[in-house]
């Protein structure tokens, strides 16, 4: 009984090692810009210009108003909001544990394709109409209907948390 207890605590410990380290793996964040090659105008079905429209292209921007050093400050973060991983792990993307994923991505961009379809380096340009599997396989992540990949950064760990409601927030940012 003991050992199987024992077993059971290694499995748990394992597997959020695991599941810490399984977003995209080891692919690199490649930035927006990359996206936006294939992702925009008409015959990218608008999907970039749409995102851009959305808070979370402002995100970064948000870090250098008055609010946020307000925040920062009665939070004790040292350095400055825009250069300080407690908030740039959620107004950015690839700050997220510390990552060291970053490649051509630019924090200044804010939260991008990559901070919900995983880093691309991989399936950037292995994805696509009739190779959605091998994106997928290459680590792209569609996420239809996963709040999972919104709780990561809308949760009560942010100092502004107002709730989420997938349904009523997925239509203010799809694209
Ligand atoms: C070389 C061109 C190209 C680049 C670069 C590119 N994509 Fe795509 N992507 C496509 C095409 C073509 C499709 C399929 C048609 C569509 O859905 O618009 C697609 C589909 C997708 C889909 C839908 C997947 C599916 O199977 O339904 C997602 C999500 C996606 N891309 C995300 C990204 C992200 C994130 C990046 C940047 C890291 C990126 N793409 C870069 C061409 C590209
Ligand atoms: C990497 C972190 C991150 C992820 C992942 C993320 N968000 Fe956000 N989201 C933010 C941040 C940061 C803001 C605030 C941006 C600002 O106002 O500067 C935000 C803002 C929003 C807003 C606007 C809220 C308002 O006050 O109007 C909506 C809606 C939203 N996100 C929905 C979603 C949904 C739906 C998902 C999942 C599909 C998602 N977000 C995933 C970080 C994230
Ligand atoms: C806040 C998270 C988030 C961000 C940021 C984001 N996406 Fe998505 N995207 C999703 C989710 C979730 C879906 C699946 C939506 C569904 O079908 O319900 C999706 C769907 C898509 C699709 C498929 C659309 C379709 O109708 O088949 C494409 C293509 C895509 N995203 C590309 C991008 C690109 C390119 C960017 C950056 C310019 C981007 N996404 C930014 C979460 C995000
Ligand atoms: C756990 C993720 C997370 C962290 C960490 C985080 N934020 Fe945010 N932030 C968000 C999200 C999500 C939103 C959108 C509103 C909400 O639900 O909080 C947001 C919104 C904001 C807003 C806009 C709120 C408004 O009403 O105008 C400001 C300002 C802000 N954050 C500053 C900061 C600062 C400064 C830090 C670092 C000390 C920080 N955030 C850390 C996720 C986060």
């Amino acid at each position: 009984m003991k050992k199987f207890k024992y077993i059971t605590l290694v499995l748990i410990i394992f597997s959020l090692i695991l599941s810490s380290k399984s977003f995209g793996g080891d692919n690199k964040f490649v930035g927006v810009k990359i996206c936006s090659a294939c992702h925009r105008g008409e015959k990218g079905k608008m999907v970039y210009d749409n995102w851009l429209k959305t808070k979370h292209a402002q995100a970064y921007k948000t870090l250098e108003n008055e609010k946020s050093k307000e925040i920062a400050e009665k939070k004790g973060v040292k350095n400055s909001p825009t250069e300080s991983n407690e908030c740039l792990k959620c107004h950015s993307t690839g700050y997220f544990e510390n990552d060291q994923r970053l490649a051509s991505s630019k924090k200044e961009d804010g939260v991008t394709c990559e901070a919900c379809h995983g880093p691309g380096s991989a399936y950037k340009s292995a994805h696509g109409k009739d190779k959605k599997d091998e994106g997928i396989k290459k680590g792209l992540i569609i996420g239809k209907d996963d709040e999972t990949i919104c709780k990561k950064c809308h949760n009560s760990e942010s100092p502004t948390f107002v709730g989420f409601n997938y349904k009523k927030d997925w239509e203010k940012v799809k694209h």
